[in-house]
């Protein structure tokens, strides 16, 4: 909520700084805590051992204890009771002064689990108990030093009712158990590993629990349990092979153990993200964790194998090492996307990977970085930390570590990451301690890298070429610049590495020598060429051909590459480059050229064509028999509306879809046959299997049917309507329902319902019914959003529901919630006010759509913006909506 000053009038939340970081004054050693749950009243003992922190520089000895919505019932120290005129509270702060070297903290705190809607701290969901405390949940359950870098050793005490709640879990080791007279029982989890308050869980309820088990290279027997409400016990199977699959990977890849001997997942309804690594209990948001043929798709099996490697790689990256304070957060999370894209890759296919892994950075990670709420990795300033759970920290966060790897060569990385680890274990410590270890392993000065920390903005590179034929001399010409950020005017040079390679005539890589560079002895065919300073000059000697480049291969960095090449060379590039990444980047810079002016000519209401050549091309690829059918379903599948739209100096919404529509109406009907012929082959009788091979195939087939449909043959909407009724397994049954949803005819209502009839007692499917419906070109969109708010699966309560009609609609479908009468931006605004006082946190990440109003019209502008004001002149507003929406207005204090 907004805070409202002493004299009652609305205070401005304030910014918290990284430069204002102190340690703490108290370390806390133990923590026992003792849990009595009822989900109207649950009351929490905490009893901690704090001693004076000796890192801790300022005399004083002040004990802050950080709470909110906790009714505070007792606090002694050292067993002698404190009244409230010994302490001073402050906003969410309490300050106990005058504490001894060493003390015993008690403290009981009454909380109301049931009504927490915001899912922060403990709550009630699908009747069972569970807690969020990433980041600063934990306050919401007792007054504690709810902050990363207190770690201390827990152990607690569950009492619940017992048929209601035969499950009690809690982080670490189950050390005792037993029954009270009352109808209730009691259990005690022990954790041997010192952790910050944001790791701790616990969870209670009535568990269906699936086990397995996994010996770790040293010889001992983890026992692995996953537990679910007992009507998806059948849907775990998958998860439990991705847990031993990611235990033995960062065994083999990182040479990282796991620590506990029981490792836990439990499934959660109602969660406001995909899933939390809380020590040995990781709790997971039920969608990315449930599974099976018939209700999950290839891609929701896909997410569950990542995401569950995510979570378990956290139990080094970022819970024995874990974070000083919230600015580093990217320390751990972008270190661990790193891990898991590497995971993912691994187990799946490397190529498609990093294509995927580049889409999300360039549709959202640019676009976020080109935005009023554009931030550095490691951010200087929040009033929000729920907010910085970002693309930027997440994602470029990965690439930052993917660029250390890259410059260190992997086996040097993975010396730095062994150091690092064994440098912190325990410790709580920062991104320059990361880059410090990875220095001192590697005695590679990383000075200059480190901006890619501190300095926001995504670098463009300008590339200029020159051949000298009579003296064989190659030369290209790079200069780097960053626009403009908030608070950050001026950018430095980045230290950006860039894979290159030089191609001949028949598309082979030419060995390279650099001017002024020795002999080497095997000739490289690929180089990396490092860009510290503004511009620099790489000459090439004995170049017997004028080359084409190949530039930033597998994109070794973030940063957008300003070359012109004209389509002939693209061409050459997507039949010949050697690198996939760069082949597929080729064809789809090919397709960005090709519907940018497609939007020029829609502009200018001039008739639309498409170059013979383009469509040849798409014949060719979707024929190619040599090429992975995995990167076939890449190179069709066009650049999305949001890509194109960060491409575009000014976004012209309908013209982009109107474009991108004529583009596939147009190759549709073009290619029809080729299309048909490749649907029919690729079908198959098999049952599912998720295995890489089968899954490009169904893609494939899936990819082929929807360019079909495009064209709105008979044959096509039979063949559509048949797969739907006939398929077997949720991919390729979604596959057709998506289609249908996209097309005006009868057939698609009835698939809708029969769908819904079918699969009503399945939320994750329900869920995918309602994302399939808001994410509909059709241009009756909005009512059909608007009217499905009422339907009685739908509520505002489940974040699951709000993501998938609300989330998809507004940050899914482009052209219907950009509707130039501005009803998409009132109909979000609404929803916002509505879930601000409920969860914030959902409330904000969805407002975040309308940050970006720069780029539009001045129409759209205009509706857009009055939207922000009338969300900003709401009171009570959260610290969370209020964070992105004065921002996006650029109203809140400029920070310097
Ligand atoms: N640390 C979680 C992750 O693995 C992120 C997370 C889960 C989270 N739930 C949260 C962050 C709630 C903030 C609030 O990425
Ligand atoms: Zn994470």
């Amino acid at each position: 909520m907004a805070e409202l000053a002493k004299d009652g009038t609305p205070a401005t939340p304030r910014a918290i700084r990284l430069t204002d970081y102190r340690p703490p004054a108290y370390q806390v050693e133990t923590v026992e805590l003792r849990f009595e749950l009822d989900p109207a009243n649950t009351r929490v003992h905490c009893r901690m051992t704090v001693s004076r922190n000796p890192a801790c520089k300022v005399q004083g000895h002040e004990l802050n204890l950080y709470g909110k919505d906790v009714e505070l019932v007792r606090l002694s120290v050292d067993g002698i009771e404190r009244d409230k005129n010994t302490w001073v509270i402050d906003d969410e702060t309490l300050t106990l002064s005058g504490m001894p070297e060493r003390a015993v903290v008690e403290i009981e705190t009454l909380i109301h689990p049931d009504s927490n809607t915001a899912l922060e701290g403990l709550y009630v969901s699908s009747g069972m108990f569970c807690t969020q405390c990433e980041a600063e949940g934990f306050r919401r359950i007792t007054w504690f030093p709810d902050r990363p870098d207190v770690m201390a050793r827990y152990t607690t005490t569950l009492v619940a009712e017992k048929t209601n709640y035969p499950v009690l879990l809690s982080n670490g080791n189950p050390i005792k158990r037993g029954e009270l007279d009352d109808g209730r029982h009691w259990a005690t989890w022990e954790d041997p590993f010192p952790k910050p308050s944001y790791l701790f869980a616990l969870v209670a309820g009535d568990l269906a629990c699936i086990e397995g088990d996994f010996t770790t290279r040293s010889g001992r027997k983890v026992d692995i349990r996953i537990y679910v409400e007992h009507e998806n016990r059948h849907k775990c199977e998958h998860a439990m092979d991705s847990i031993k699959q990611a235990m033995r990977w960062d065994e083999e890849t990182f040479g990282r153990e796991y620590d506990l001997d029981i490792f836990m997942i439990v499934a959660v309804n109602d969660f406001n993200m995909g899933a939390m690594e809380n020590k040995g209990l990781n709790i997971f948001n039920s969608s990315c964790v449930l599974a099976s043929p018939e209700t999950a798709t290839d891609a929701d099996y896909y997410n569950i194998q990542s995401i569950i490697g995510h979570e378990y790689f956290h139990n080094w990256s970022g819970n024995r090492v874990t974070c000083r304070d919230w600015f580093q957060l990217s320390l751990k999370e972008g270190f661990t996307v790193y891990r898991d894209q590497e995971f993912s890759a691994d187990l799946n296919s490397h190529p498609v990977k990093r294509i995927n892994d580049v889409n999300i950075l360039r549709a959202h990670q640019f676009a976020q970085d080109a935005s009023p709420m554009a931030h550095p990795v490691r951010p200087d300033s929040y009033i929000e930390i729920s907010n910085f759970y970002t693309v930027t920290v997440y994602n470029k966060g990965a690439e930052v570590v993917r660029m250390i790897r890259t410059l260190l060569g992997a086996e040097t990385f993975r010396q730095g990451c062994d150091l690092y680890f064994e440098r912190h274990d325990g410790q709580a410590v920062t991104t320059d301690d990361f880059v410090a270890a990875m220095e001192d392993a590697s005695g590679i000065d990383l000075t200059r890298f480190k901006r890619w920390y501190s300095q926001a903005g995504t670098p463009v590179i300008d590339v200029e070429d020159h051949y000298d034929p009579q003296q064989q001399r190659y030369q290209l010409t790079l200069r780097q610049h960053c626009p403009a950020t908030p608070g950050q005017a001026d950018k430095k040079p980045f230290h950006i590495p860039l894979l290159t390679a030089l191609l001949s005539g028949d598309g082979s890589p030419l060995p390279l020598q650099l001017e002024g560079t020795s002999d080497s002895m095997a000739p490289q065919h690929e180089m990396l060429l490092e860009l510290f300073d503004q511009e620099q000059r790489f000459t090439f000697t004995g170049v017997a051909e004028r080359p084409t480049p190949s530039l930033l291969r597998g994109f070794t960095a973030p940063v957008r590459l300003a070359i012109h090449r004209d389509e002939q060379t693209l061409a050459f590039l997507l039949a010949n480059d050697s690198d996939p990444f760069n082949r597929w980047d080729a064809g789809q810079t090919l397709a960005v050229n090709v519907l940018l002016k497609l939007v020029d000519a829609s502009q200018k209401q001039q008739t639309l064509d498409i170059d013979a050549t383009v469509i040849e091309a798409f014949r060719a690829t979707l024929n190619d028999p040599r090429l992975d059918m995995a990167l076939i379903v890449q190179a069709l599948s066009l650049p999305s509306e949001a890509y194109l739209a960060d491409q575009s100096e000014s976004v012209d919404v309908d013209a982009i879809h109107a474009a991108r529509m004529y583009f596939r109406k147009t190759l549709a009907e073009q290619l029809y046959d080729d299309f048909a012929r490749r649907y029919q082959a690729l079908q198959s009788d098999a049952p599912y299997r998720f295995d890489a091979n089968d899954m490009a195939q169904r893609s494939l087939k899936n990819l082929c049917l929807s360019w079909m449909m495009e064209t709105e043959k008979q044959q096509a909407r039979e063949l559509c309507v048949q797969q739907f009724e006939q398929s077997s397994n949720m991919t390729d049954t979604l596959a057709a329902l998506s289609t249908l949803a996209q097309h005006d005819f009868p057939e698609r209502e009835k698939a809708l319902e029969d769908f819904y009839t079918q699969w009503k007692d399945d939320p994750q499917v329900v869920e995918k019914w309602f994302a399939i419906q808001a994410g509909s070109r059709l241009p009756e969109t909005l009512q059909r959003v608007t009217a499905l708010l009422e339907h009685p699966a739908f509520t505002l309560k489940n974040p699951n529901k709000v993501r998938a009609l609300i989330g998809r609609f507004c940050q899914g479908n482009p052209v219907r919630f950009h509707a130039a009468d501005g009803r998409g931006y009132r109909f979000l605004a609404d929803r916002v006010l509505e879930l601000d006082s409920m969860n914030p946190q959902i409330a904000a990440r969805l407002v975040s759509a309308l940050s970006r109003w720069k780029r539009y019209d001045p129409t759209r502008q205009h509706h857009m913006t009055q939207q922000l004001e009338r969300i900003l002149s709401h009171e009570p507003l959260s610290r969370d909506v209020f964070e992105i929406v004065s921002k996006s207005l650029d109203a809140s204090p400029k920070i310097t």
